[in-house]
């Protein structure tokens, strides 16, 4: 996958604000479906990327980095290439660098985190802890600038003093970054406390670069045209929208909000067809449903321990059968053309991996924290494992389980992940094995 421009506008702009486990690909993708111009992904640590394997995943048709634990970290489609801005947390040039060039050819830029104020982040010297080394901020930007070919762009918060704010945007205007973020807030400040729209206002009347401005959501933006007066009262060029997109992504609709039903189904359809990790799913869900977690639905969503629970709560059991069957059987098919599939992959010589043996294990049915089928751990305990298998079988046997009399598929639907994770594995991997070719 290439990008084909290198240059992204950041000019007059709706943007998904990056939020951790809230900016995975389904929540990219409906915010995009929904009117949002740039999407931004959560920020991902720099020795966690530099940790990651890019890898084609042909089953999803997706763009994978996967962590040495077999979990994907990043994962981004084409459809999002252009507009994805991928934003990581560091504290080292020479770091963020390696992993912007890890992946500028999936992404559409590159964003640091300048104003993450939690202790996980400040205390490695990321985030908010940047602001106050200027020197360091230079030198990130500078190295990410010259060293990369995509756009570059900070998100930052205001200082106590709008002098030193001021001062802070213009040298890190000078570094040549393509646009910046500014959340109207100090680093001391939660969300309840005023967004100062007069700081960002400031801020983008001395810059030349495209001002973005954030923290708006609650006081200020509750729907679309809320976006607009935003923008006009802080002058800047676009803005950037966290929580009341997380509360509902429809909010980029010029047309107004969509009803939450919709929306939560829409979402999980794409978490299906994606395979977002359940957790994950029921986490955005959770966000989106806020006061209503005591009704009957959420209260079935908070039980739900599978993306085909999450599914059912929500009148979507058919879809989630007929997704995960399709996935099934294009990874049949992708495996039937490949001679060899429980072999070691190829040697990497490009940093991508197209063969199917190489998919994540997620494909299937983990997503992000799931784990790849040939995943070298799978392999080694390949013979412990088929002892396992046909014990698990003999106890399974029996009239009362929950696998017993049912195709390998249906086997996996009554499992559930959290108790029989390493078995189900195992099963997925027999089962892959046997496919018809
Ligand atoms: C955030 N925020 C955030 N910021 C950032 O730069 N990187 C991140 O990964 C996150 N993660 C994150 C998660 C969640 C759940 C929330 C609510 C927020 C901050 C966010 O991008 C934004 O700056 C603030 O929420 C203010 O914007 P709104 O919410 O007023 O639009």
């Amino acid at each position: 996958m290439m990008v084909n421009s290198l240059s992204l506008c950041y000019h007059n702009k709706l943007i998904l604000a990056p939020m951790v486990r809230v900016g995975t690909l389904p929540m990219r993708l409906l915010a995009l479906d929904y009117g949002a111009d740039i999407v931004y992904c959560e920020e991902l640590i720099d020795l966690k990327m530099l940790q990651c394997k890019r890898v084609v995943n042909d089953v999803l048709s997706t763009v994978d980095f996967v962590a040495p634990d077999d979990r994907v970290v990043f994962r981004t489609c084409e459809r999002e290439q252009s507009r994805v801005i991928f934003q990581m947390g560091t504290s080292d040039a020479e770091r963020a660098l390696a992993v912007a060039r890890l992946v500028e050819n999936d992404v559409a830029g590159i964003d640091v985190n300048m104003g993450c104020p939690k202790e996980y982040s400040t205390k490695g010297g990321m985030g908010a802890a940047l602001l106050s080394d200027p020197d360091k901020i230079e030198k990130i930007l500078s190295t990410l600038v010259k060293g990369t070919r995509r756009p570059v762009t900070c998100k930052i918060r205001i200082l106590p003093s709008l002098e030193d704010t001021l001062s802070l945007v213009k040298r890190i205007e000078r570094t040549g970054i393509a646009a910046i973020a500014v959340h109207g807030r100090t680093r001391e400040e939660r969300p309840q406390h005023p967004v100062s729209c007069e700081a960002i206002k400031a801020i983008a009347e001395i810059l030349s670069v495209p001002v973005i401005a954030n923290g708006g959501s609650h006081d200020h933006i509750q729907e679309y045209l809320d976006i607009q007066d935003f923008r006009q009262a802080t002058a800047a060029s676009s803005v950037m929208v966290a929580r009341a997109a997380m509360w509902n992504p429809s909010i980029f609709l010029k047309e107004g909000l969509r009803p939450l039903q919709e929306v939560m189904q829409k979402y999980i359809r794409y978490a299906v067809q994606y395979d977002n990790h359940y957790t994950n799913t029921k986490y955005c869900l959770c966000q989106m449903l806020r006061e209503q977690l005591e009704s009957p639905q959420g209260k079935l969503l908070h039980a739900a321990q599978s993306s085909r629970e999450i599914c059912e709560a929500f009148g979507l059991g058919a879809f989630y059968e007929e997704t995960t069957r399709e996935l099934d059987a294009r990874r049949a098919e992708l495996l039937a053309k490949t001679p060899g599939e429980v072999e070691e992959p190829a040697e990497d010589t490009s940093g991508e991996h197209t063969h199917p043996r190489s998919l994540p294990r997620c494909a299937c049915w983990s997503g992000a924290g799931g784990r790849s089928w040939h995943s070298p751990c799978m392999k080694r305990f390949n013979a412990p494992w088929i002892a396992f298998s046909v014990l698990l079988s003999l106890l399974l046997s029996k009239s009362t389980s929950p696998l017993c009399g049912t195709s390998p598929r249906n086997w996996r639907s009554r499992l559930r992940p959290s108790s029989v994770c390493g078995a189900r594995a195992f099963l997925r991997v027999d089962w892959v094995r046997r496919a018809p070719r």
